[in-house]
């Protein structure tokens, strides 16, 4: 049996659905097994100025949101810096009512390279960081019972005999390439060069787009213009207190609609043990 000394809630979450699902599981395992709970974010800048480190005794909850079906690529760089021997892991990846492809597998291996122990895993749903339809309110109530559930889950594995190897779970090797959506005519257009717009008659500058961008791309001084690059995860947009930020381009759009169109059935989580 594997001694456990703390419980570790990690995880990247622009919009915070992420961060729910990662916090309700890592909580109510510290709750069963009456141990302490730290939580660890990794989504502002500061949160990745020291590398994620993880050690025996730790059970870790790593939990990252699906960009285009994967871990999102511009976490790759820090997440590959992680150092984890000897703990215990469980990733957990949040999607918006597509698909996770192969972004559970693609982060369960960046643990088990890291030398953490995989030993549960879990895809759920959050509501689509481009939507305001598409898994509205995920997770909710239904889907936190379930995290909590599989908490208590984890908690009972770790009493008894653990997989020798990485948990297994859905997911392709080699990883599938990134998710491009398709353009009505077959083309493959992307919206890596799309910024959020800002509706100067409604912004007060709070700067609360500044805080939260993931990035720290949002420039203080003009808070319509950038100094790098977006990656469209709907911070700044949904964090709005008064909805001034928005995205015009057509492509953005279309790909959206097309989203809300042809996703809009229940998906529900799915959990590894
Ligand atoms: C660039 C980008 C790509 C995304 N790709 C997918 C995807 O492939 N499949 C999916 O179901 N959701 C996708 N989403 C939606 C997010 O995975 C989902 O909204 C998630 O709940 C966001 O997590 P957060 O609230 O922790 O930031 C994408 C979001 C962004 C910003």
């Amino acid at each position: 049996m594997v001694k456990i000394t703390k419980v570790v809630a990690s995880y990247f979450s622009a919009t915070g659905t992420t961060k729910k699902v990662v916090e309700a599981m890592a909580a109510t395992v510290a709750k069963t097994m009456g141990l302490p709970c730290e939580v660890r974010s990794f989504t502002l800048p500061a949160g990745r100025k020291e590398p994620l480190t993880f050690g025996a005794g730790e059970l870790v909850f790593l939990g990252t949101p699906v960009y285009a079906g994967r871990v999102p690529n511009v976490l790759l760089k820090y997440i590959k810096t992680m150092v984890g021997t000897g703990a215990i892991g469980v990733p957990v990846v949040v999607y918006g009512n597509r698909n996770y492809d192969d972004a559970l597998i693609e982060l369960r291996d960046l643990m088990e390279t890291a030398g953490i122990h995989t030993i549960a895993g879990a895809a759920f749903i959050g509501e689509h960081s481009f939507s305001k339809i598409l898994a509205a309110g995920r997770p909710d109530e239904q889907d936190l019972a379930k995290a909590k559930t599989f908490g208590q889950e984890v908690a009972a594995k770790l009493a008894g005999k653990l997989n020798d190897g990485p948990i297994e779970v859905k997911g392709c090797e080699p990883y599938r390439p990134y998710y491009v959506p398709k353009m009505k005519d077959g083309s493959n257009k992307n919206i890596i060069k799309v910024f959020p717009k800002v509706d100067k008659d409604k912004c007060i500058n709070c700067l609360h787009c500044v805080k939260v961008c993931p990035l720290g791309s949002i420039n203080a001084e003009d808070v319509a213009t950038y100094n790098g690059f977006c990656i469209k995860c709907g911070a700044c947009v949904k964090g709005c207190p008064k909805g001034a930020r928005y995205y015009d381009d057509p492509v953005y759009e279309y790909h959206k609609t097309n989203l809300e169109e042809n996703f809009m059935r229940r998906a529900e989580p799915e959990m590894f043990l």
